[in-house]
Parts: structure tokens; sequence; C-alpha cells
């Protein structure tokens, strides 16, 4: 079964294709002072059913990245819970991947006075009515040093390395796309902030440590001031020309009510993506590694991707859970001890 075997993502061997991309579970975990538990248990948990590859909630890089109920993380605090959490995915043969992101100008500060104005590559009024404030220079080197030390406090605590959130309307989305990027300096340019952020945070965790990216294949807004499919392969393409990352992911749409297809509904088709992540893979000349992702729920619809070449690993996120409450509890509630109700298929069964 191709699935269970093992692929190398640049220099780190991951014993098999299961992947379980980014989702925003406990994210209570970046909270200074909190212990972590419940995150680290449900990590372990997907870890114990044999995924092999576990991508971590995508973390705030920045302070000016907010929103009620997210937490930018504080270095001391993160080191010994990253060091639990390596440890304890390790124990079972997991890779970890911390998911890295800034929301830029489609972030929401609820009107609180301590938190920042929302930072954007350009001065956009959000879905919520927040003008952004568009970036000097100074602050877009902040925010690219930003990713660069968050990488470097995964890496250097167990961590196998980080992916770059460059979708759902975030601020990396924003930077290429022209809806969301109208400067006329050179950040202007549509991959100068990916490009840099891509060299900045491989020179900061080295060459053994797994760098991937997550974009669109689709934005759903060709024509409507997005780059559709077409301009998104280019992007692909631009990006791993770079030489420095190991696996491209995708997630489609530029968030908000694109959700209902990223995470696709029941009204939407099993392996709907696919032939979006086969449109990448060749687009990149197969030069790196890519997932797909998006309602792969079974076995067999996996091995079917994998074997007619549309992916080389596969999302099979929701798949791994066996109930909805685990998976969406977030830092209100949901699970609150004991061994969190997910699983990855029959391995799980068998590790329990
Ligand atoms: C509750 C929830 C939160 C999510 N949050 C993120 C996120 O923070 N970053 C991201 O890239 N994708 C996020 N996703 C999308 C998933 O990574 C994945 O692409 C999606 O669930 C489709 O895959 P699936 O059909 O295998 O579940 C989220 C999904 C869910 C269900």
């Amino acid at each position: 079964m191709k699935l269970l075997q093992p692929i190398r993502l640049g220099r780190v061997e991951v014993k098999n294709r299961v992947v379980q991309t980014a989702h925003s579970a406990f994210v209570d975990f970046w909270q200074k002072g909190n212990d972590g538990a419940r995150y680290i248990a449900y990590v372990e948990r997907r870890a114990r059913g044999g995924c092999g590859l576990l991508i971590l909630t995508a973390m705030h890089v920045h302070a000016s990245s907010q929103k009620e109920m997210h937490f930018v993380y504080d270095a001391a605090d993160m080191a010994p819970k990253y060091r639990e959490l390596s440890d304890r995915a390790h124990a079972h043969g997991a890779r970890l991947v911390q998911q890295l992101f800034h929301y830029g100008a489609t972030g929401k500060s609820e009107a609180r006075d301590d938190m920042h104005p929302l930072w954007g590559m350009s001065a956009l009024t959000s879905s919520q009515g927040e003008t952004a404030h568009a970036m000097s220079e100074e602050e877009i080197e902040e925010i690219i040093e930003s990713f660069a030390a968050a990488a470097r406090i995964a890496c250097e605590n167990g961590v196998d390395g980080v992916e770059l959130h460059g979708t759902h309307g975030y601020l990396i989305q924003q930077s290429f796309s022209p809806w969301g990027n109208q400067r006329t300096d050179r950040w202007g340019e549509p991959l100068a902030f990916l490009t840099a952020v891509i060299h900045r945070v491989r020179a900061a965790i080295g060459p053994d440590k797994i760098l991937g990216l997550r974009i669109s294949a689709d934005d759903f807004l060709s024509g409507a001031g997005g780059l559709g499919p077409d301009g998104l392969r280019d992007v692909a393409a631009g990006a791993v020309a770079t030489g420095h990352l190991d696996y491209l992911n995708h997630s489609e749409g530029a968030g908000g009510a694109h959700y209902v297809r990223a995470i696709g509904s029941y009204r939407y088709k099993m392996g709907e993506w696919l032939p979006y992540t086969r449109g990448l893979k060749e687009a990149i000349s197969g030069a790196i590694p890519v997932i797909g992702v998006g309602k792969i729920p079974t076995h067999d619809l996996a091995e079917q991707a994998l074997k007619a070449g549309d992916c080389d690993l596969v999302g099979m996120t929701r798949a791994g859970c066996r109930t909805g409450g685990a998976i969406l509890a977030g830092a209100g509630g949901g699970w609150r001890g004991g061994d969190p109700p997910c699983i990855l298929g029959r391995g799980a069964a068998r590790g329990a």
C-alpha cells in the first residue's frame, strides 16, 4: 500500500503518507501560562493512531496578527511545551510541522484598545469593516523576521519543521494577490514578500528541518482581484524555484465565504480538489512532494490518488477524527480531559 510507504521531505523521513493538515484545535496552547496539556494529548493521540505527518494548528507570528481568543506566543513559555509535544509525538514515529501565519488585513481587533491596528500590505478594509494600516518598510521587515523567529522557536525545541500559511486570505496570500497588495514600492512585486519569508525562514531553521508552503490551488477570485488556478500555479512555481521548499500543500479559496469549499461540507464531492493538486504538481514539474487535500476520508480513495499520481501525500484531517467535537474544540469548549476521542482509522484501534 503506497499510503503506508515512507517519503522524504527534504532531509526528513516521514514514515507514511498520511497527513493531518493544520486545523484550529486548542488554540489556547499558545496562550502564555497554559500548560498545553489538552493539545499535546490531542496531537499524541493522532500520532499514536499512526499519522505520519502532523501539521500543528496555525501559530500567529506577531502581535499585529490578532483576534480575540487567539494568542501570540511567548518564546520562553513555548519552549517546554514544544519539547513535551515533540517528545510524545516522536515516541510514536510521527513528524511534526508547525504552521505559521499572520492575518494581515483580514484580522479582527474586536475594537479592543490593547490590540494593534491590523497590519496589511495595503490599507484594505476587512469584511468586519476594519481598515488595515499599510505596513512601512520597517514593519514589513519586522514581520519577515517574526516568521523566522517563530520558526526558530519551534525547530529549536524538537518540532521537525514549519509550514507557511499562504492561503485563506491571510497576509501571505494578500501579498501575492492583486486584491491584497496594491503597493507601488518593491513589496508590490507579487512574489517579493513570500520569497523573502521563505529565504529568511530557511536561514533560521537550517537545512535539516522541513519547510513547507500552503497556497490555494484556486482562490475562486479569477477576474475579481485574485489569481485563479493558473496564476496560483505561477506562484507555486516561483516559490519552489527558491530551492528552499520541501513540500507544497494546498487549501482552496481566500477565506470568508470560501471556507465551505476549503473545508468541504457534505454538499461537495469526495476528493473534489485532487485534479487541482495535480495541476500544482505539474506546475512545479514534481520538483517537491505535494499533499492532496479535501474530503479524502478513506484509505481506498487516498491510495487511488497516490497511485494516479495526483499527489505524494494525503491530507486526511477530519477523517482522522471519530467525533467532530474533538476537532472543533477550541479555547472555549469541547473535550476536557482524559484521552481525546480522535483516531486515524484502523491504526488507532491497534495503537490504543
Ligand atoms: C476546525 C477546522 C479548522 C481549520 N483551521 C485551519 C488552519 O488554521 N489552517 C489551515 O491551513 N487549514 C485549516 N483548516 C483546513 C484543514 O487543514 C483541511 O484543509 C480541511 O479540513 C480539509 O481537509 P479534510 O477534508 O481532510 O478535513 C481547518 C479545518 C477545520 C475543520
